[in-house]
């Protein structure tokens, strides 16, 4: 089997794609798979095999090596590769975990890794996800829309007489963490506003809910799995942000399993369940909760399609832990994967 596997992309979170990308290239069972590793540049452009493969040890090669940009080609080129039989896109961000490269499969009529065009494209954004989710009676923290037209209307004592004093400020379309802010008073709440449309024309402002972040991993089409229920513990009063994500990693650390009763995980792990059916998705997904510590209910935050990937990942950690390896969690996901 010829696997496409895509990494890479313009968001934010090119370097986390083509460290999943990497470690899925050198864990996948080579006598099953033959991989294409193709990645994206941040500009957007596909670049040929061999430099996508130099990528992986040296991820901004294409913006000093002048041989690699005259041979991107656009992604629209992806249908040269008629060979392949599978694409697996493990772009996070924009273009790859928003419908975009979804429909371009669809397109192609080639099957693919992970959730289609509706389901990417509405979990990509953080308002949609929770509109969908409340209406099915998923519990979420209470939330606004600022939109960089209407930005004007708002100000801090209005957001915290909605929301209480303190609150998050994100962006609509992101991930990692990128973009996100605390905000306790103006001063903070207007520089916070400023830093989300540096992102996107949509910022959600939201309800601090006081509790731990809890996640866990799904797998599967019609009968998914869920994996048992991990837990990330940042210091007092800071939130699980890019920097103690992937930069200063003392600043948060991840409880594998959480420790939480077997009643609360069970309950975890079936709100997981179905927040991924109510979503639509197939193939993989982690999805983000709340434990709020005053009362122990679990407040749903966000869903990601294509969740980071490297191999001391949430997502690959939480299913090795249920005895699926990362090459055997690889071998699945292909797998599932439909037209
Ligand atoms: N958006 C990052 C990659 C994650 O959810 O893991
Ligand atoms: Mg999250």
């Amino acid at each position: 089997t010829k696997v496409g596997l895509i990494f890479g992309g313009n968001s934010s979170e090119y370097e986390v794609s083509v460290q999943s990308a990497k470690n899925i290239y050198e864990a996948i069972d080579k006598a099953k798979y033959e991989v294409y590793p193709m990645a994206l540049t941040q500009s957007g452009f596909m670049v040929d095999l061999e430099t996508s493969k130099q990528l992986f040890d040296n991820p901004h090669l294409e913006v000093e090596n002048k041989a690699a940009v005259e041979n991107v080609a656009n992604i629209v080129q992806l249908g040269d590769y008629q060979d392949v039989d599978v694409f697996f896109p493990i772009v996070h961000g924009n273009i790859g975990e928003d419908g975009a490269l979804q429909g371009l499969f669809r397109i192609l009529n080639k099957p693919f890794v992970g959730s289609d065009v509706l389901s990417t494209a509405v979990t990509m954004d953080k308002d949609f996800t929770k509109i969908i989710a409340q209406s099915a009676g998923i519990k979420v923290a209470d939330w606004v829309i600022v939109k960089r037209h209407t930005q004007d209307d708002w100000t801090y004592d209005k957001v915290s007489q909605k929301l209480g004093s303190t609150v998050f400020i994100k962006p609509s379309n992101q991930g990692s963490s990128v973009g996100i802010s605390k905000a306790i008073d103006e001063e903070s709440f207007n520089k916070g506003l400023a830093e989300a449309f540096e992102y996107d024309d949509k910022v959600l402002v939201e309800e601090a809910i006081n509790g731990v972040e809890i996640e866990v991993a799904v797998l599967g089409n019609e009968n998914p799995q869920a994996s048992g229920v991990g837990q990330i513990t940042t210091p007092e009063g800071e939130f699980y942000s890019y920097e103690n994500k992937y930069i200063d990693e003392s600043g948060a650390t991840l409880a594998i399993p959480a420790p939480i009763s077997e009643e609360l995980t069970e309950e975890v792990r079936a709100e997981a369940l179905k927040v991924y059916d109510i979503l639509e998705c197939s193939g993989l997904a982690r999805v983000d909760f709340m434990l709020q510590n005053s009362d122990s209910q679990i407040v749903f935050n966000e869903l990601n399609a294509l969740p980071g990937f490297t191999n001391i990942s949430m997502y690959p950690k939480l299913f090795e832990l249920a005895g699926i390896t990362y090459p055997d969690l690889i071998d699945h996901l292909i797998s599932y994967a439909k037209e």
